[in-house]
């Protein structure tokens, strides 16, 4: 998508060779024209799929989330985080790592809202290591519901959490390709 990668450049600030800051339009503030465009962009690719539910994790990913969500006309399911978990027989909870923060926390979904009648599509803003996208592929594979697929805003190639991913044999598919942000330069797959 040119139109979002002239938005990360212009607005995009690299933090390191591992991080790119991306508070002006996904992660702090967020741009609504830009992203019913991206949420239309992964509806059209994944319309063919019967997609019931859109899922995502809280809570960058959930404007992204909404608009795919809005242009299918389905709902949309965000896991919750917590930071201490009581035992919740209705909860499919998973155990993660948090990449940016540096800490553990649970996601959970509850039973009432994904059951194995369910065709879903994930939907995140930016994958890294993957460790949030494997801890909700394994609730949605607990809920007994079909992943037909990911759609993801920014691809960070030089980690490995979406090739491994696409290793489970899941369709994943991101709307831009970074694949290195070295020098402090945003460099994309096919530049
Ligand atoms: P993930 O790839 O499944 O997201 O897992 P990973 O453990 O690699 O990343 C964890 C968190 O760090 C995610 O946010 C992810 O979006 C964020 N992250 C990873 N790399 C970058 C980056 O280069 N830039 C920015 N801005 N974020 C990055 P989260 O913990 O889900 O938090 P939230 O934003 O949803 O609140
Ligand atoms: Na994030
Ligand atoms: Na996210």
């Amino acid at each position: 998508m040119e139109k979002l990668k002239q938005r990360i450049v212009e607005d995009g600030v690299v933090v390191s060779d591992q991080v790119l800051k991306l508070d002006a339009l996904l992660n702090h503030q967020v741009d609504p024209q830009l992203m019913m465009e991206m949420g239309k962009e992964f509806a059209e690719r994944f319309r063919n799929e019967g997609v019931t539910r859109v899922v995502t994790v809280e809570s960058s990913g959930i404007s992204i989330a909404f608009a795919t969500a809005y242009e299918l006309g389905v709902p949309l399911i965000f896991a919750r985080r917590k930071k201490t978990l009581l035992a919740e027989s209705d909860m499919l909870c998973e155990r993660v790592p948090s990449f940016t923060k540096g800490i553990v926390t649970d996601i959970m979904i509850s039973r009432e809202f994904i059951s194995e009648n369910d065709r879903i599509l994930f939907i995140d803003d930016i994958i890294a290591n993957g460790d949030a996208a494997r801890g909700l592929i394994k609730i949605i594979q607990r809920a007994g519901a079909e992943l037909v697929g990911a759609g993801i805003v920014v691809e960070k190639a030089f980690q490995l959490g979406a090739n491994a991913i696409r290793e489970q044999g899941i369709r994943l598919e991101s709307l831009v390709v970074i694949t290195s942000l070295e020098g402090g330069k945003v460099t994309f797959a096919n530049d």
